[in-house]
């Protein structure tokens, strides 16, 4: 009798998920994630777009040299080739599947400026919506997809190993109900950590969950010290804070101290467009010196409920008028350019086990991620994947086995501590005593939650790496601020 072909198991509903499922057809997926409805995905939130060399005059090279310059050149220099290479006809894929991109009356594609790009090369859709729209149009075809099962409303918890391998999931769902599924392959597509901090541009979902789950299966990590943080979200209460996307200032919009000075002057030759390390560093500055720092957009013309209309709806929600007024600020945890350890196919260390996206380093992003190469990457890499996971051979054996496990997870009080602890220690600007401090905290309470623990692993990086590099500063060792 033939057995069933086992499918592959993707976790993640982002745009990773759903690339690496789609391109994996013929073979047959099954899409886990936590949320019932498959929303809470950072994909959904990210108002910038698509970063392509498609614009006059421009050119993959150009946008290659720009990527490994906000890298801090720590990036994996064939990885950057492909991704810059990749993206045109990426955005081209996109297209196709309904991603309505925002274009001209000639019907080119109209091209923003974000930091770090030395030319206009971001495709939008919807304007500050582009990461909404990518989420729709993917969701449209994974829903017709005969080949993609969606299951939301679970949680992934432990990891089967069979012979070496990973061989399959245990998921649990909002009833506490256990279900093991038997998988050709699992990718981990579960972005990334921003949640971890109390202040974050990221969903209270991108707490690191999938890169917790590969650390205790024993896969190796890369670079977990690097964590980008956006130097403008909106200085509200609370945890996850409205973002103000950078191509606010590719419009016009500027900078300035608490008496409407420019922030940047004379700290960078990109000024206000500078790469976003060195601009998050200086708004934590200005923030930690107690003047705050605002960003004024009001000289930005055009209609706002086209161009903007996700900052014009949430500086509403909190009774600002972006038109009129400047906006206070404050940097946020953004983006872990760190991850599970994978080569270009998202293959990690441990055979059977992948991931894609943010949940992912192949080092393309190296120190320090360059605006808008976030979606590229999640699409770019998801396609490539899924493309791999077509032709793999079902897992094979019936050996030992045995779960890995991720663990209880921490307290609502306890979880909320250490979110303190590393906006604290390991924000924008870090230093030896503190990071040595908050990692003994970590390493004492590792019992408590598989959060403290992965916490302790992201610390010790951040220790390991003495000097100043990228989005890692290092205040004792020399932090360019
Ligand atoms: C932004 O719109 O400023 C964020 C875009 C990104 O993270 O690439």
């Amino acid at each position: 009798m033939r057995r069933a072909r086992r499918p592959v198991v993707v976790i993640g509903s982002g745009v990773a998920g759903m690339a690496t499922a789609l391109a994996a057809a013929p073979a047959p997926v099954r899409l886990l994630c936590r949320a019932a409805d498959g929303s809470g995905s950072a994909s959904a939130l990210a108002q910038g777009g698509i970063a392509a060399a498609l614009g006059d005059g421009d050119g993959s090279g150009a946008h290659a040299r720009d990527t490994l310059e906000a890298g801090a050149n720590h990036n994996d220099v064939a990885a950057v080739r492909w991704l810059c290479a990749a993206a045109p006809d990426t955005v081209a894929w996109l297209a196709a599947q309904g991603v309505a991109f925002d274009r001209g009356p000639d019907g080119r594609l109209q091209l923003g400026r974000e930091g770090g790009h030395g030319a206009h090369r971001i495709a939008h859709a919807g304007g500050d919506a582009t990461g909404a729209a990518l989420v729709r149009a993917l969701r449209a075809q994974v829903q017709t997809a005969a080949h993609v099962q969606w299951r939301g409303g679970v949680d992934a918890e432990a990891l089967l190993l069979r012979d070496g391998r990973v061989a399959g999931v245990r998921v649990r769902d909002g009833q506490g109900r256990h279900e093991e599924i038997e998988a050709a392959a699992v990718v981990l597509a579960t972005g990334g950590i921003g949640a971890l901090w109390a202040h974050t541009s990221n969903p209270p979902g991108a707490d690191g969950a999938g890169l917790a789950l590969a650390l205790a299966a024993g896969a190796a990590a890369r670079d977990l010290e690097f964590v980008q943080f956006h130097p403008t979200a909106l200085a509200v209460e609370g945890h996850s804070l409205p973002l103000l996307t950078e191509a606010l200032r590719g419009a016009g919009a500027r900078l300035v101290d608490s008496t409407g000075e420019p922030l940047m002057r004379d700290l960078h030759p990109l000024g206000d467009l500078a790469p976003r390390d060195v601009v998050a560093r200086r708004v934590w500055q200005a923030c930690r010196q107690g003047g705050g720092a605002w960003l004024d957009a009001t000289s930005i013309e055009g209609d706002w409920r086209v161009r903007f209309p996700t900052v014009l709806a949430a500086c509403r929600a909190h009774g600002l008028d972006p038109r009129r007024e400047r906006l206070p600020i404050t940097p946020v945890a953004h983006f872990h350019m760190g991850g599970v350890a994978t080569d270009l196919d998202g293959r990690s260390s441990l055979p059977g086990l992948y991931a894609v996206g943010e949940a992912a380093c192949n080092g393309v992003h190296g120190a320090n991620r360059l605006a808008s190469n976030s979606l590229l990457e999640a699409v770019a890499g998801g396609r490539r994947l899924g493309a791999v996971l077509a032709a793999a051979a079902p897992a094979a054996g019936q050996g030992v086995h045995r779960w890995a496990e991720r663990g209880v997870s921490l307290s609502p009080e306890s979880l909320s501590a250490l979110r303190g602890l590393l906006w604290r220690a390991a924000g924008p600007v870090r230093e030896a005593v503190a990071l040595r401090d908050a990692w003994r905290v970590c390493a004492a309470a590792a019992d408590a939650g598989w959060q403290m623990r992965l916490a302790k692993a992201l610390l010790r990086a951040m220790r390991l790496r003495r000097r100043s590099l990228g989005a890692h500063c290092r205040e004792d060792r020399g932090c360019p601020m």
